[in-house]
C-alpha cells in the first residue's frame, strides 16, 4: 500500500509500505476513504515533535471502511463505515472511565505520532471498539473528517473549557481550522458577540461568513485597544487562544474581563509570561489541555440535525495519491487560501 512517511525534519515521501496487520485482538484495520492534513503534521515535518521517528506514517484524521477486526472487537465488522478519532482509548482504564481519553493508559494521541497514522491506504486502529465511531447513514463524509480532531478540539478545549454562555462576548485569537471550529461550536451557546482575531484578511472574511460578529486584523489594528473599545473597557467574557505562541496568550490575558475565562487551545513550544500580578484580582479562570474527543458522539448528533456544518471548512480536494500536492497547498495555506484539504481514495 501507499503511505505518507516522515523521513526526518523537512523530509517526507509518498511510498510503498507493508499493509498493517492485526497485532492485538482489540485492533481494527481500516481502509481509508477520506483523510486530511493537520497543522500538527506540519509541526512534525519541521522536526518540532521529536517523538515522531523517521519511517512513521503521518495523519490522525479520517474516515474509512473496516477491512478486518481482531478477535476481541465487538462493535465493528468488516464492511462497516467508521469515523477515526485522533485519540485512541481503551475505554477501561481509570482515565478513560472519567472521560479523559487523551490520557488513556494504552492510548491518547498516538496515531501518526507513536504508531503509523491515517495518511495511507490502510491504518491499524488499536482499541477499535472505543476509538472508532459508526458513520450514520447518509452522513456527509467530508464533514465527518472534521470530527476526527479539529471540531472536538475547538469545542472541548475552547468552548467547554472556556465556559461560553448565552450572551457572552467571546474573542478567538487565531482563525485557522481550530479557531474556526471554536467559532462554529461556540454558536451552540448563543454568545452575544464573537470577535475573530488574525493577521490574514482572507481568513477573517471567512470567519464573518461563519458567524463572527466582529474581526480584528493583527498588524494593522491595535488588538487590545480595539477589544477594550468594543467592550466599553470591560474586556471579553471568554478569550480563546488558538495559535500557540506567547504573543497570542498575552493578548488573551490583556483582554479577559473580570470573572471571565482564558481557554488556551494552542500547542506551545515556549514558556509564556503569566501576569498573575494583574490577573489575581480579576477572578478569572485559565484552562488548557489536549483534546479528549469525549464529545464526538454529541458532535455527531449536531451534524445529523444540521446544527453545525463543518464541511464548509474544506477548501481543497485531492485524490489520496495526490498527497504530496495536498501538502504543498496546505503548507502554503495563506498563499493558497486553504483551510482544510480532503484526500479521497
Ligand atoms: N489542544 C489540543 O488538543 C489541540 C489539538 C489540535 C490542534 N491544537 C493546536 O491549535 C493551534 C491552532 O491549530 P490550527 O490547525 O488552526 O493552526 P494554523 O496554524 O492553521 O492556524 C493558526 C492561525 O493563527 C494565525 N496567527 C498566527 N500568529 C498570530 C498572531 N500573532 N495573532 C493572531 N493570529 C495569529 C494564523 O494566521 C492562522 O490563521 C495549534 O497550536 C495547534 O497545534 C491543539
Ligand atoms: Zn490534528
Ligand atoms: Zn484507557
Amino acid at each position: 500500500m501507499k503511505a505518507l512517511v516522515y523521513q526526518g525534519p523537512g523530509q517526507k515521501d509518498w511510498i510503498e509500505k507493508d499493509k498493517p496487520t492485526i497485532l492485538k485482538p482489540t485492533d481494527v484495520i481500516v481502509k481509508i476513504t477520506k483523510t486530511t492534513i493537520c497543522g500538527t503534521d506540519l509541526h512534525i515535518l519541521k522536526g518540532d515533535v521529536p517523538a515522531v521517528t523517521p519511517g512513521r506514517t503521518l495523519g490522525h484524521e479520517g474516515v474509512g471502511i473496516v477491512e478486518e477486526v481482531g478477535a476481541a472487537v465487538a462493535n465493528f465488522k468488516p464492511g462497516d463505515a467508521v469515523l477515526i478519532s485522533c485519540v485512541t482509548s481503551c475505554g477501561k482504564c481509570a482515565n478513560c472511565k472519567r472521560g479523559l481519553y487523551s490520557h488513556c493508559d494504552d492510548g491518547g494521541w498516538i496515531l501518526g505520532h507513536l504508531i503509523d497514522g491515517t495518511q495511507a491506504e490502510y491504518v491499524r486502529i488499536p482499541h477499535g471498539d472505543n476509538s472508532l465511531y459508526p458513520i450514520p447513514e447518509g452522513a456527509d463524509e467530508e464533514a465527518l473528517v472534521m470530527l476526527s480532531d479539529i471540531m472536538p478540539t475547538g469545542f472541548e478545549i475552547g468552548v467547554q473549557y472556556g465556559r461560553v454562555k448565552p450572551g457572552d462576548t467571546v474573542a478567538i485569537v487565531g482563525a485557522g481550522p481550530v479557531g474556526m471550529s471554536v467559532l462554529l461550536t461556540a454558536q451552540f451557546y448563543s454568545p452575544g458577540r464573537i470577535v475573530m482575531i488574525d493577521m490574514d484578511p482572507a481568513r477573517l472574511a471567512l470567519a464573518r461568513q461563519f458567524g463572527a460578529t466582529d474581526t480584528i486584523q493583527v498588524g494593522s489594528e491595535d488588538v487590545v485597544a480595539k477589544v477594550m473599545e468594543m467592550t466599553g473597557g470591560l474586556g471579553v467574557d471568554v478569550a480563546i487562544e488558538a495559535v500557540g505562541v506567547p504573543a497570542t496568550f498575552d493578548t488573551c490575558q490583556k483582554i479577559v474581563s473580570a470573572g471571565g475565562s482564558i481557554a488556551n487551545v494552542g500547542v506551545h513550544g515556549k514558556p509564556v509570561e503569566l501576569h498573575i500580578e494583574e490577573l489575581w484580582i480579576k477572578n478569572i479562570n485559565i484552562s488548557m489541555g489536549l483534546v479528549n474527543t469525549n464529545t464526538t458522539p454529541m458532535l455527531l448528533k449536531t451534524l445529523g440535525t444540521g446544527k453545525v456544518d463543518p464541511s464548509k471548512l474544506v477548501t481543497h480536494r485531492f485524490g489520496l495519491n495526490e498527497m504530496l500536492a495536498a501538502y504543498e497547498v496546505f503548507g502554503n495555506a495563506a498563499r493558497e487560501k486553504a483551510m482544510k484539504v480532503i484526500l479521497s481514495a
